[in-house]
């Protein structure tokens, strides 16, 4: 990294940069040396000039073919198609959850934020879950859209032994085969031990 490369240097080397197209390969060395640390001095030959930090041509290649996968592959990657999108969100009522004054840029604490919308009675009752009496709703709920129903950040079984140690879970006989939680189980309150459906 250049860590001293300012904003104004930048600006600067990019008026240079577009000045190089004109220069000797001596000109444009000094140019370029004079903004980035680490350009191979043209004069210098062999070990002389890499001993000076700066990238063999071999080094460059390598770098520029990385660039042009990482690219490729950026291509290549589907676009996400959201299944859940959360209406406040969509509708670019930002305000509704975001204050760009406070502190944690939201309009309440994680943990009551949700409830400016949603009843809190429906988060209490004779059994509730435990993140879910503490607030805890971005544990497994994303603010503004998912890849999954409901904005969940993972489908179960993963949603669950983000918290829930896998080897306990399927050493439960009532666990054998499993994969949907959701079958058997509520994700925030019950009547039920166990938050039984
Ligand atoms: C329902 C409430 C809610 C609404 C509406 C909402 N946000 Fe957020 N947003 C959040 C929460 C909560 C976080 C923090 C998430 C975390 O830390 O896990 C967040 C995080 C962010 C972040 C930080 C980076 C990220 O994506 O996590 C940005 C940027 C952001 N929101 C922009 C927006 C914009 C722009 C809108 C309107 C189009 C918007 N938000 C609407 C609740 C909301
Ligand atoms: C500004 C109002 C508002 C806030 C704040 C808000 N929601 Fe919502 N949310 C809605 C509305 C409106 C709907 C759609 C109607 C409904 O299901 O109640 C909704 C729906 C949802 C859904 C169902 C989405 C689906 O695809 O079926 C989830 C899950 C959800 N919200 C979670 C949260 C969580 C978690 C928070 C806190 C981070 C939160 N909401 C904060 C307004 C809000
Ligand atoms: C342990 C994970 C978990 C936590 C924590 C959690 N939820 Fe959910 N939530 C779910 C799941 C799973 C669903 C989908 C339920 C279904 O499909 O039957 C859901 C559904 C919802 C819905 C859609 C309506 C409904 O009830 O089906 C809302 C709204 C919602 N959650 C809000 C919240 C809020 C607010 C909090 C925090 C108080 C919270 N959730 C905490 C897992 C969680
Ligand atoms: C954010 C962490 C977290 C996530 C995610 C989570 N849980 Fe929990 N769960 C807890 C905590 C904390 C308790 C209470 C402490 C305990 O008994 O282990 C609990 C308790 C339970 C219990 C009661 C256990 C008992 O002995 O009383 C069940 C059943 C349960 N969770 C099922 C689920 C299911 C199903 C999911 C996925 C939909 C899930 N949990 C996701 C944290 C989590
Ligand atoms: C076919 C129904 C069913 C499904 C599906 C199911 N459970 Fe359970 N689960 C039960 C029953 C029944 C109990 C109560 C067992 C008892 O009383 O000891 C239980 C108990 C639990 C407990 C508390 C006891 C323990 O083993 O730690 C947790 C936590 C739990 N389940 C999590 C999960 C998770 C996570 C999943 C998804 C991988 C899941 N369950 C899927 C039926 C189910």
């Amino acid at each position: 990294m250049h860590s001293g490369l300012t904003r104004s240097k930048v600006i600067i080397a990019l008026t240079g940069l577009l000045l190089l197209s004109a220069c000797t390969p001596e000109k444009k060395y000094r140019v370029l040396s004079f903004f980035f640390d680490g350009v191979p001095n043209p004069s210098l030959s062999g070990k002389e000039s890499n001993s000076k930090a700066g990238p063999e041509k071999s080094q460059i290649i390598a770098a520029q073919k990385a660039i042009r996968k990482a690219r490729n592959k950026r291509r290549e990657k589907k676009p996400e198609t959201y299944v859940s999108q959360h209406p406040p969100y969509v509708n670019r009522q930002c305000e509704r959850c975001h204050n760009q004054t406070s502190r944690n840029m939201l309009v309440s604490s994680k943990a009551e934020l949700c409830f400016n919308c949603h009843e809190k009675s429906k988060f209490t009752g004779p059994y509730v879950h435990g993140p879910v009496a503490v607030g805890a709703c971005l544990m497994c709920h994303l603010p503004h859209r998912s890849v999954n129903p409901s904005l969940l950040v993972k489908k179960t079984p993963g949603l669950c032994l983000q918290c829930h140690n896998k080897t306990d879970i399927f050493a439960n006989e009532n666990h054998e085969g499993v994969t949907d939680c959701l079958e058997c189980h509520q994700p925030h309150v019950s009547g039920n031990p166990m938050f039984l459906q």
